[in-house]
């Protein structure tokens, strides 16, 4: 990781107006005078960015000032001790004036009271700029008439050189170290405190740890911790790839390029997104997406296709696709929800894609042609209802869009195989960048369902140790980074073991609570492989429903009954309304008797939440040792970018070669 020390004026000039933590005005401007990217960020040389600049007149609440809306404000940019205004600077046209208004509460008295502050915006874009020269820019917004707002602006110096042809990235969406122990505890055997086996993690031979906070909130979502991977600028929860921005468009917002965006435009190479999620879902969606709302499923999906709409900006071609969320593909007439009412299928077939709905397709399908795997609507199937719950399978529906079960899915391993074939038959020696994400662990940690969690957790290793596997067969390995991470962490941990028999026998919470043994009384995993290789040629639980389960739970939760067993007849549903649509959850009456627990969320919550723990790095192949040690979130992004060369002193530079 290069030094990040800069000259630190800019950020004592903030003077935060209002003691804004739950609710604030605008996310990253304390001050009425807003820019965009904002003070303190980083850009890789030559990377394409839009520039916001919003001045904000509060007409009432507590920031009103009285001031006139100012319209004249002025923006330049100061490098080397020379200063430009901005058009000059960038040589581009001064764009139009836009103006909107919104309101905002300030605490939760004012939500209560509706009593929300108004303010006006005048407001301009400058759109597809870039900074080539490494080094410290100041950007400066004049306005009402004497006040500034000050960033300080960084491009890191990076060498140009390509070390790596390909980079895996593996997410493991919402993993953190405690999950990683809990699963190799249940999924590896261990003989007198020795393990016998250890997780294909265990063995990556660079291990780190990113901090995943938000550019506004220390606790972050999936959209906008998948842009900080992708780009190496932090933003605000829903945000893919965009600072958020105060209009109600959810798609003006200002743009960063991504690395995959940028992998492509620079040196033609190949991309492609694995996911067990709907494809639309946020971290597959941080690849090439580009919106303040992560909701917006249709326009996504379309955005994989025809890259950013509306804007001129880098569309990459995108080799692979593979996931669920075919509602977001076949038509209204089929219950489908797209893109201005298109058959997403029919559009991708037009552009020359192969579409695969299920397992058997996958196997056989070509390496050659671009490939659109849609196997399921919604999420997937979790790896415990694929493998030793199968009776649940019709928890996901056809990727048709018919309404029958889709029994025929495959897992990520399959997925992930049939994805790098794809991509080093059609990337030749251009390389290629690959995203692979076990989506559910986190899906499965937010309802409490933690076998299920784990399942997909040791499903992905299974799959990173597939993965290396087959590089390593093929001699590719030596060119590949391989990189396993999270977006985010759940405050998930195992505090001993639960006899479920002698649970089952209580018929009072007090003396339920006798059945949790701890220190001493925890015994050891009886889950662990015993050799049973029923399930799969890997290290998995030879049983999931042993006497003797896991003591595990999250940091905070909605009321839950526990019995700490496994959930044969699907994944878990912890809370419920007793008024439908209420917002007022209770422990759900249908879950097993256990013990009642009382959350602690705020009641509208009806599943847990992200938690704040740096997350692990694992790094192994071309450029590994960049990833040691503690660092940003965004680091990983201009490390995968050193690894690929993509550094660029000039708009003319194109030194990348392979
Ligand atoms: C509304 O907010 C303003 C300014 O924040 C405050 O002065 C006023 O008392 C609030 N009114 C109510 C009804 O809470
Ligand atoms: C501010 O003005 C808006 C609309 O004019 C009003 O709805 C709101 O209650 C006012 N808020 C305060 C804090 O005065
Ligand atoms: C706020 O903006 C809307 C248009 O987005 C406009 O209709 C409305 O009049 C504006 N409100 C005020 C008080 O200026
Ligand atoms: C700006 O401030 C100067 C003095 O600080 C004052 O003379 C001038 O009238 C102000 N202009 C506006 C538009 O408020
Ligand atoms: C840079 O070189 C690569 C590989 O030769 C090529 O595909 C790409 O189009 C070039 N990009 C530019 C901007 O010239
Ligand atoms: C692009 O612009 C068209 C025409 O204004 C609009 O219908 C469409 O919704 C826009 N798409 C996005 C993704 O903003
Ligand atoms: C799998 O997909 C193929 C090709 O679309 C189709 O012919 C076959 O019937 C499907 N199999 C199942 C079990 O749905
Ligand atoms: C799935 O199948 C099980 C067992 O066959 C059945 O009990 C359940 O109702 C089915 N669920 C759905 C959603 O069809
Ligand atoms: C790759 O394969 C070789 C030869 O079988 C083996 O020695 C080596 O340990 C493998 N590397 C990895 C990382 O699995
Ligand atoms: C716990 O709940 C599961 C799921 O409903 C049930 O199968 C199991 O029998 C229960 N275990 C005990 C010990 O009550
Ligand atoms: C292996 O696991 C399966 C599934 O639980 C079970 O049916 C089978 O009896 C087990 N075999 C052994 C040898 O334990
Ligand atoms: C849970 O909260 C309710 C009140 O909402 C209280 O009556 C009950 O005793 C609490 N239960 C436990 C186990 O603390």
């Amino acid at each position: 990781m290069k030094s990040t020390t800069r000259i630190g004026a800019a950020a004592a000039l903030l003077a935060v107006g209002v003691s804004a933590q739950s609710f604030r005005r605008l996310g990253a401007c304390p001050t009425l005078g807003c820019v965009f990217p904002p003070d303190q960020a980083d850009f890789l040389a030559g990377q394409y960015f839009d520039i916001r600049l919003e001045v904000h007149q509060p007409t009432n609440g507590s920031e009103a000032i009285g001031l006139p809306l100012d319209e004249k404000f002025t923006f330049s940019i100061t490098k080397n001790g020379r200063t430009a205004p901005v058009t000059d600077y960038f040589k581009i046209q001064e764009p139009k004036l836009e103006k909107w208004n919104f309101t905002w509460y300030e605490d939760l008295f004012a939500r209560d009271a509706k009593n929300a502050s108004f303010v006006n915006v005048a407001a301009k874009a400058y759109r597809r700029v870039a900074l080539y020269e490494p080094g410290e820019y100041t950007a400066t917004l004049n306005y009402n008439n004497g006040s500034k707002t000050e960033a300080s602006w960084l491009v890191r110096d990076l060498a140009e050189e390509r070390k790596t042809k390909n980079i895996i990235l593996f997410i493991g969406d919402g993993m953190t170290t405690n999950m990683i122990t809990a699963a190799r505890l249940i999924g590896h055997k261990s003989i007198n405190g020795k393990y016998q086996t250890t997780m294909a993690m265990d063995k990556f031979p660079v291990l780190g740890h990113q901090m995943t906070h938000s550019i506004d909130s220390f606790i972050t979502d999936s959209a906008n911790s998948a842009a900080a991977l992708n780009t190496g600028h932090k933003s605000t929860v829903n945000c893919l790839n965009v600072y958020a921005d105060s209009s109600k468009n959810a798609f003006d917002d200002p743009k960063v390029e991504t690395i995959a965006e940028m992998f492509h435009r620079l040196t033609g190479g190949h991309i492609g997104i694995v996911t067990t999620a709907y494809i639309a879902d946020a971290t597959p969606a941080a690849l090439v997406s580009h919106t303040r709302n992560r909701g917006e499923y249709g326009a996504i999906v379309d955005t994989y296709l025809n890259g950013v709409q509306n804007y001129t900006w880098t569309n990459v071609p995108i080799d692979v696709l593979f996931g669920g969320g075919a509602e977001q593909f076949y038509p209204p007439s089929l219950g489908g929800v797209t893109y201005q009412g298109k058959d997403y299928y029919e559009e991708f077939a037009k552009k020359d894609y192969q579409i695969i709905h299920n397992r058997t397709a996958l196997l056989s399908a070509s390496n050659e042609q671009k490939a659109l795997g849609i196997f399921t609507t919604s999420n997937m199937a979790k790896w415990l209802d694929r493998n030793v719950y199968r009776q649940n399978l019709n928890q996901s529906l056809s990727p048709t869009g018919d309404k029958t079960a889709a029994l025929d899915q495959p897992g990520l391993k399959e997925m992930a195989l049939k994805a790098i074939d794809i991509l080093e038959a059609r990337s030749g020696d251009k390389g290629y960048a690959l995203m692979i994400e076990a989506a559910s662990i986190d899906k499965m940690m937010h309802v409490l369902d933690y076998d299920r969690a784990l399942g997909e957790l040791l499903e992905l290793d299974d799959t990173v140790k597939a993965t290396i596997a087959k590089l390593n067969s093929t001699d590719s390995l030596k060119e590949t980074l391989v990189l396993v991470t999270a977006d985010h962490g759940h405050g998930f941990d195992v505090m001993g073991s639960v006899d479920t028999h002698y649970l089952a026998a209580q018929n009072a919470d007090r003396k339920r609570r006798d059945a949790v043994g701890v220190y001493e009384r925890s015994g050891l995993s009886q889950y662990a492989s015993t050799g049973n290789l029923t399930y799969t040629d890997s290290n998995f639980p030879s049983t999931w429903d042993p006497r003797y389960t896991l003591f595990q739970g999250l940091m905070a939760d909605p009321d839950r009954r526990e019995n700490w067993s496994v959930r044969k007849s699907g994944p878990r549903v912890p809370a419920s309304e007793q008024v439908k649509g209420d917002d007022d959850f209770y422990a759900n009456p249908k879950e097993p008797v256990g013990i009642t627990l009382n959350g602690t969320l705020p009641i509208e919550n009806d599943q847990g939440v992200h938690s704040l723990t740096d997350v692990p790095v694992f790094a192994m192949g071309p450029c590994q040792e960049l990833f040691g040690g503690v660092y940003n979130s965004i680091d990983i992004f201009y490390n995968m970018a050193e690894c690929f060369g993509l550094g660029r002193g000039s708009p003319s530079a194109n030194s990348t070669k392979y």
